[in-house]
């Protein structure tokens, strides 16, 4: 038989997988012990606020099915997969006692896991703040920021002996954004300083779960997965670049510089200080940011962000916002991923590794996100029953191709994981873009059909390429 030759090979032990995350998959949202986050009681509150008001107890049931989900896993070429502990499962009054059924289940989802051959890859946070936590304060409370660590280091003590690879926080700015600046996720706050209170003391959080991880002398790695949406300027003109630069400080350096050169950008500390909106930094907080930088970066990445400066000025009086200092740009000829209305643009994963090689001394990372959302994909069901999605195989391969690229360019990525190994409940859009490579049908079965790209995954994992 004639051998295909493979264009893009991968470096030896390259991670193959998904992510996905602990409240989106898991169900059981009021069984055995587990109780709300704000995400469960914003929907007590606010069911029109999701799509088809679909709420979070109807995730997709992996906390009785992951042992089929994973014999998928292995149908799809996983040889690593990333999910979230849930801290509102773990310790469901945020401190003190653990439920030991918890315990059960993620000791039995780790386990099943390493004995099929994948590599587990745990996170500690996305998005879901438990809601007695919220009560306190959430991320604007130092109570809670101890809260969270003593949690993390639970973790670390019960499962650290098999997990070699812990995220603290999946976007952490998403929160911030969602939450405190844009009135998209609960609280529904619409304050920049708040929001910037937010940030830093997530940061501090993240740098105290580094530092309890490293001070157990565990044999793995601890990290933070970073949405990385680099701005380009509408134009070359100096003061498009400018407003460039300013919303690249406020959306990816934030996060990015603290937790790997221990340092927030000057820039960005000057103009938040000209505006009047530095947060409350506590004794302690910027010495604990710089001692404990990541051993590893989760890199997500769907779609750039385009901005212009600023057209209008705006009223002296208003509350500062981000925007204030640019204004957001629409390219005209872009690419579109007409089922989720974001922008497709596949080279930007190569300058996003480029700069990591150049600018954070070429740390490990990997593509912890990356992916494609379709709204309405039942109507790509072929006569044989699954969904042939032709499209999600041709945008993972032309990123990869670029991946590809940068690593030949020496960029130091480790592994590709693709947003999400099944179809899941994603926050206010609960099951209204689909993204997985295995799609999973909202009924009381919640039933699972691999899809075209879960078949094409496997053979990509197995040939380590395409
Ligand atoms: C990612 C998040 O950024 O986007 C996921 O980490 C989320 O949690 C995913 O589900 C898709 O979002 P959406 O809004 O297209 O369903």
């Amino acid at each position: 038989m004639k051998k295909t030759i493979q264009k893009y090979q991968f470096p030896s032990g390259f991670w193959w997988g998904s992510a996905a995350s602990g409240p989106q998959t898991e169900g059981a949202a009021h069984e055995d012990g587990r109780k709300q986050s704000i995400w469960d009681y914003w929907y007590s509150k606010q069911p029109n606020s999701f799509h088809n008001q679909v709420g979070p107890e109807h995730t997709s049931n992996f906390y009785y099915l992951f042992k089929e989900d994973i014999q998928l896993m292995k149908k799809t070429g996983h040889n690593s997969f990333r999910t979230s502990i849930q801290w509102s499962r773990l310790i469901p009054d945020g401190h003190g006692e653990t439920n030991e059924l918890a315990v059960r289940f993620y000791n039995e989802v780790i386990d099943e896991l390493l004995a099929n051959g994948i590599e587990p890859f745990i996170n500690l946070y996305h998005f879901d703040m438990p809601m007695c936590m919220q009560a306190k304060g959430g991320w604007e409370s130092i109570e809670v920021v101890d809260a969270y660590v003593r949690y993390a280091e639970t973790c670390f003590r019960l499962f650290g002996d098999r997990v070699k690879y812990w995220f603290t926080f999946n976007e952490p700015i998403v929160p911030v954004e969602a939450g405190y600046l844009y009135n998209l996720h609960y609280p529904n706050i619409i304050d920049f300083k708040r929001g910037a209170q937010v940030a830093h003391n997530t940061i501090v959080a993240h740098s105290k779960a580094v530092e309890a991880y490293k001070k157990l002398k565990l044999d793995g790695k601890i990290g933070i997965i970073l949405n990385l949406t680099p701005s380009y300027p509408r134009s070359e003109e100096e003061r498009d670049v400018k407003a460039a630069h300013i919303s690249d400080l406020f959306f990816n350096r934030s996060f990015l510089d603290p937790v790997t050169k221990g340092h927030y950008p000057k820039e960005l500390i000057e103009i938040l200080k000209e505006h009047d909106v530095i947060p409350a930094i506590q004794k302690g907080d910027l010495e604990v940011i710089h001692a404990n930088s990541i051993d590893l970066l989760g890199v997500n990445y769907y779609q750039p962000r385009r901005v212009k400066a600023k057209e209008e000025k705006v009223m002296p009086e208003t509350r500062f916002m981000p925007e204030h200092l640019y204004d957001p740009y629409i390219k005209p000829d872009r690419k579109i991923n007409p089922h989720r209305g974001w922008e497709i643009c596949e080279e930007v994963i190569y300058d996003i590794m480029i700069d990591i090689r150049d600018n954070y001394s070429n740390i490990p990372f990997f593509i912890s996100e990356n992916g494609m959302g379709v709204e309405g994909e039942e109507k790509f069901r072929n006569l044989e029953g699954y969904i042939e999605d032709n499209y999600r195989i041709e945008f993972v391969q032309e990123h990869l191709k670029w991946v590809h690229k940068g690593l030949e360019e020496g960029a130091n990525c480790l592994g590709y994981h693709l947003w999400t190994f099944m179809d899941n409940w994603s926050w206010t859009n609960a099951y209204k873009n689909r993204y997985g490579l295995v799609e999973v049908e909202i009924n009381q079965e919640f039933q699972r059909t691999i899809k075209k790209s879960g078949r094409w995954f496997k053979g990509l994992s197995e040939n380590n390429g395409f």
